[in-house]
């Protein structure tokens, strides 16, 4: 209580008034909306249109920038506004005591006390680190994917946070854009299936409890379609594309009734998403009836302007307001020009009411005016904070993350006594590379190093050598910097270390800060000297286990040829180290299946499964120049979508379908029995496809429709059951609706998008 003042338990009391008045009012007074829009209603009542526009801004903090740094001098002003009520949200502020300092300014200093929004990226935890959400989503386990966005939330809340700008939702076909790790990858099913997982992890049963926080679907729309991959670049989509494929996961994030959006950077079809109504206004506010708030992305309204879509900061609020951007981040445009648009009559007063209220009920919901200050408790900070469940939560998503790509002649497991054992690799002993990108509030050097991870177990002896340094490129917030490493010093001393031992675990791949926002590569191999570091270890030692690092699919024909066994280990997060070395002896049988598809070369990208087939597809005449391949390279993935293999053996056999013909209102099985044929226990992730023979437009050769991880003991088989309905097989048709079109199907089970059993339906 000692932290409220006076004037703010007035206010507290004024609502009450307010809400007892309601019972004159036709309301259902048990219904908590209608109470809470009753609420804002009053708020709104007592504002100037200055203090509404207010809220419509969120500043940066004034450290930790995750965008174009602001101009000296830019603190003072905010420090003014913040107290004049201009401010409704703030992002990048630390901490319960920055935070609360800065909240006590919104509550106790302004005319109206509104609390502030708190916003960060918590994209994969917050100082404890879980696994890239790309890795997280090589899991198929939605459960996993909850807890981990749970736990973020719960330790992000603890430091004061109350609104995280994840999950990021953008379907990505391209490995050469850097946020692909940011992401759950290429397939719309999957990534609908964890967006959901994602937002009621962050937001939980019930918003008002302390460790829920708002979560932020972003980016709005079509952002991963950069063309060439290069971040912020534009993007051109067919409407088909935006409504199967990109759009699906934004839908899911709307019914797990996540509280805000983020719109993007790009401009799509020749449109910036910010300044887009079709997109804002059309389809999220209007069919999809999304009752949160948008944020724009940073400074993405004045980035209208360099778009040539505004000529200068003045229009690009009208534009941005009049599409349904309710939050302006760090463009300062609604704050130098709404006013003056509305008294012009070219923003309606009532779009700026309809956002307040937006962005008001958030608040509400959140329950910051009952308490502004209830996540700021220094006590349950210093408790919550790395505590250890989150440790343990961080290392059981971690295990389940990793994919295993190869196992040639069984390498794997090691075995836990006799061996000497040669690490070579800058990567294995990286302590804060496995953090990956966008783990802003965690500390360097705080993840589990993979040589940590192996001293664990004592039954080998293990010897590291570096090899080479890491060439990490252009990039911020690296201490140290290798631009262009040429210094082969160290790699005598590698392979002499390979000479004498009986197997080499090597660790490459990309520095954790080589991917995410603004780091795109043209190049999808090993950067710098690690793959002639690979190959000339391989010449003295043929044993080797290669652990990837990696924020993206990575093209690594060679290895993929010669190495014998191979481990997708992405950037694993705190925790990395102990679940690599978990796998690589055993102690976790790998699950993982890969969420995107690995090219062989970057010439292939964009690749996915999902493609369509072409009139000219390649089975048709392979001899002949003209189908759709390359002269130089094969069609085929070097691993393709939901591929994974496990210490166990994994057969599929038996797909059955319960009848031929799938009517309009009743549902078909399908079982297929999968037997594990190997010596140990085992999981694996069944996956089922669908495909539409024929369309009113082309179709994907195959589409996931369902899946179920299962866990076999040597020898145990099971019938895996999958219900189809007519609702699985809509699309968006050339009339420009969700529907079923009539016709053939083929069904395929299987472990992956490429290995499947094979069968077919008719939909009448
Ligand atoms: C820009 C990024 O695109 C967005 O994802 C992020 O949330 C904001 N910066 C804030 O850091």
């Amino acid at each position: 209580m000692k932290f409220r003042t006076l004037s703010y338990i007035l206010f507290v009391s004024l609502f009450a008034i307010l809400s007892c008045n309601s019972t004159k009012t036709v309301v259902d007074r048990n219904s908590a909306k209608s109470s809470v829009s009753i609420k804002v209603d009053s708020v709104l009542k007592l504002m100037t249109l200055e203090e509404k526009i207010g809220q419509m801004n969120q500043y940066n903090g004034f450290w930790d920038v995750t965008g174009p740094s602001p101009k000296e001098g830019q603190a003072a002003g905010k420090y003014a506004n913040l107290k004049k009520g201009l401010v409704g949200a703030m992002l990048n502020v630390k901490g319960v005591k920055e935070i609360r300092a800065i909240q006590k300014i919104a509550v106790e200093e302004t005319r109206l006390h509104i609390p502030l929004l708190f916003g960060f990226d918590v994209i994969h935890g917050y100082k404890t680190i879980s696994p890239i959400p790309l890795a997280e989503a090589a899991s198929w386990d939605l459960e996993a994917i909850r807890n981990s966005a749970a736990m973020a939330a719960e330790e992000a809340s603890a430091v004061g946070l109350n609104w995280t700008f994840a999950p990021m939702v953008d379907i990505s076909r391209d490995a050469r854009w850097g946020r692909v790790m940011e992401g759950a990858g290429e397939d719309p099913y999957l990534g609908s299936k964890i967006a959901y997982a994602r937002i009621k992890g962050f937001q939980g049963d019930d918003l008002s409890s302390v460790k829920s926080i708002a979560a932020c679907a972003k980016h709005f729309a079509g952002y991963a379609f950069a063309e060439a991959g290069r971040d912020y670049n534009s993007v051109d989509v067919s409407e088909a594309t935006l409504q199967n494929i990109i759009l699906p996961p934004f839908k899911a994030c709307v019914d797990a009734d996540v509280k805000t959006f983020m719109n993007s950077f790009n401009d799509l079809n020749g449109t910036p998403a910010t300044g887009n109504a079709y997109l804002q206004r059309k389809i999220l506010k209007g069919d999809w009836g999304f009752n949160g708030f948008v944020v724009s992305d940073w400074g993405s309204i004045n980035e209208m302007i360099a778009h040539g879509y505004a000529k200068d900061s003045k229009e690009a609020a009208t534009i941005a307001a009049n599409a349904g951007s309710d939050m302006d981040m760090e463009s300062y445009s609604y704050l130098e020009n709404l006013a003056t648009l509305v008294k012009e009559g070219k923003v309606k007063e009532s779009l700026v009411d309809e956002a307040v209220r937006r962005i008001l009920t958030v608040k509400f919901e959140l329950g910051l005016f009952d308490n502004p200050y209830k996540y700021c408790d220094e006590v349950r900070e210093k408790e919550t904070v790395g505590k250890a469940a989150f440790q343990e939560g961080v290392l059981d998503v971690a295990k389940k993350s990793i994919v295993l790509l190869k196992n040639g002649g069984n390498l794997l497991p090691l075995a836990k006594s006799g061996l000497r054992i040669g690490l070579i690799g800058a990567l294995a002993a990286d302590k804060t590379s496995p953090l990956g990108s966008w783990r802003i509030g965690a500390d360097d050097n705080t993840a589990v190093s993979v040589w940590e991870g192996l001293q664990k177990y004592k039954g080998n002896q293990v010897n590291y050598a570096k090899g080479a340094d890491l060439t990490v490129g252009q990039t911020k917030f690296v201490s140290e910097l290798h631009l262009n490493t040429t210094d082969r010093s160290g790699f005598q001393e590698a392979i002499d270390l390979a000479k004498s031992s009986d197997v080499v675990i090597m660790v490459l791949g990309e520095h954790g800060l080589q991917t995410g926002e603004g780091r795109s590569r043209t190049d999808l191999g090993l950067p710098g000297l690690q793959q002639e570091l690979l190959e000339e270890v391989f010449k003295v030692n043929k044993k080797i286990v290669l652990v990837l690092n990696n924020g993206r699919p990575l093209a690594l024909p060679w290895a993929a040829d010669t190495i014998p066994a191979i481990v997708e280990a992405w950037q694993l997060g705190t925790q990395s180290g102990n679940a690599i070395a978990q796998v690589l002896y055993g102690d976790y049988n790998p699950s993982g299946k890969l969420p995107m598809t690995f090219p062989r070369n970057v010439g292939q990208v964009p690749i996915y499964y999902n493609y369509k087939n072409t009139g000219r597809p390649t089975m048709n005449e392979p001899e002949s120049v003209f189908w759709s391949h390359y002269s130089d390279s094969s069609n085929k993935p070097l691993y393709p979508f939901g591929f994974g293999l496990s210490y166990s053996k994994f057969e599929y056999s038996n797909l059955k379908l319960s009848a031929g013909t799938l009517t309009k209102a009743g549902t078909l099985d399908v079982t297929v029995t999968v037997k594990n044929s190997g010596q140990v226990k085992g999981k694996e992730v069944v996956q089922l496809y669908i495909r539409d023979l024929v369309g009113s437009t082309t179709r994907p050769v195959k589409e996931l429709k369902g899946f179920e991880m299962i866990e076999l003991a040597p020898k145990e088989e099971k019938t895996v059951h999958f219900t189809i309905d007519e609702k699985m097989l809509q699309f968006y048709t050339a009339n420009g609706k969700w529907e079923a079109e009539s016709g053939d199907f083929k069904v395929f089970v299987g472990g992956n998008s490429a290995d499947t059993l094979e069968s077919n339906f008719k939909l009448q």
